[in-house]
């Protein structure tokens, strides 16, 4: 039994490996499975899909291996993966959705799944509402609330939510919490002991951490997985192992990657903090009062994506701003090596809706470069606003 986080990335999900004497497990792709007698294909049909062996839909050793260490990481009783990040958020609500139901949001959730609840939930029936702190919280819980879902921290506004508070007033009633976990990563934020029933991780981000797989992995009891892993095999989940295999090979410098992240992020924000052309940053380290209680209480650490608030400029010095970097990547997404840049405008909505006041929002990633190159980077591009 490995205790330590640090060792269990290291250790956990090599038993495939082992019987060929090599280090890594195996990829092994397959859509049909055969089986040696029918004693032992009826057994396949008594485990949990995606547990075990069936039909290459649920899975073959690598996808267990990568599930299985993931729920080692995050004292989870099961983990299944999915395709991406959305989908897995998806199948957590999906799952707790039918007609009559309510689902609450925390306000600053990932765009595209406020659009999906917005979108598909009504068509079937399901309502859903938003809080936008914990103090409001309690009182937009319904009888008829089937799931609480939060993301901490919020996207763009990285807005803290108190996990404890949410969750004791949703078990008084037995309304399970799902989390949207991506930011913190297993490395610091441990969703489960702060009484989260549901994890979500967009492992296409630092658990992959090379910008080059996309995957969803969602960690649970046996029972809060249950209608999410019946959800999942209705609607044709499946996953790729060539994707599981990679973010495997990930995961294993995942503490190492995490703690250069957080280093280099925190040099590079500061700095940003002291230029004249910066109105704000906006990174958990840097709240106050109560926000940055609950960021200290709920993560022992920062990762690398921020939010930036510009002075204002017009579209033209803005383009000039966005169009001059030479280390930072224009694109979506976060959590590779490299630093990315990316102005808030596909989360306009929902930005506008929490920080109305607010001038141009940029979302910074920090990735493993040198934190002088960085800031170079960024002065130059700055110089040119
Ligand atoms: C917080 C968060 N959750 C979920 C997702 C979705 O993940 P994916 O891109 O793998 O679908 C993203 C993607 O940017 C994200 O930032």
């Amino acid at each position: 039994m490995i205790h330590n986080y640090q060792t269990k990335l290291i250790h956990l999900g090599r038993s495939s490996a082992k019987s060929s004497n090599i280090v890594n497990p195996p990829l092994v792709r397959a859509s049909t499975i055969i089986f040696k007698n029918l004693a032992a294909f009826k057994a396949s049909y008594q485990q949990p899909v995606f547990t075990d062996l069936r039909y290459g839909r649920s899975g073959t050793s690598t996808v267990f291996e990568l599930q299985n260490t993931m729920a080692g990481l995050e004292q989870a009783e099961t983990c299944i993966a999915t395709s991406c990040g959305l989908s897995a958020a998806i199948a957590v609500i999906g799952a707790h959705a039918s007609l009559g139901k309510h689902i609450l949001l925390s306000e600053g959730i990932y765009g595209p799944v406020k659009t999906f609840c917005e979108t598909e939930l009504a068509k079937q029936g399901t309502s859903i509402s938003y809080f936008s702190n914990q103090y409001n919280m309690e009182e937009k819980i319904r009888n008829n609330t089937s799931l609480i879902y939060l993301e901490v921290p919020a996207s763009i506004s990285m807005e803290m939510v108190d996990i404890k508070n949410v969750c004791n007033h949703a078990h008084q009633r037995n309304i399970p919490v799902a989390c949207d976990s991506t930011w913190g990563t297993p490395h610091f934020f441990k969703p489960h002991q702060l009484g989260i029933d549901i994890s979500i991780h967009a492992a296409t981000k630092y658990i992959n951490g090379h910008s080059d797989v996309m995957l969803g992995l969602i960690t649970a009891s046996n029972a809060h997985m249950q209608p999410i892993r019946q959800w999942c095999d209705r609607y044709g989940s499946h996953v790729s192992p060539d994707a599981c295999w990679l973010t495997l090979r990930g995961l294993r410098t995942l503490a190492v990657r995490m703690q250069q992240h957080q280093k280099t992020a925190l040099i590079v924000a500061n700095w940003l903090r002291q230029q004249p052309e910066i109105k704000k940053v906006i990174f958990p380290p840097f709240f106050t009062g109560e926000a940055l209680n609950l960021y200290q209480q709920q993560f022992s650490g920062c990762a690398g994506p921020f939010t930036i608030e510009l002075v204002t400029c017009n579209e033209a010095s803005f383009e000039r701003f966005i169009d001059g970097f030479s280390l930072f990547g224009l694109g979506t997404s976060w959590g590779g090596f490299e630093s990315l840049i990316m102005p808030a405008i596909a989360h306009q909505d929902r930005a506008k809706k929490i920080m109305p006041d607010q001038g141009r929002l940029v979302r910074l990633h920090i990735g493993l470069e040198a934190a002088q190159d960085l800031c170079e980077d960024l002065k130059n591009a700055l110089n040119r606003i």
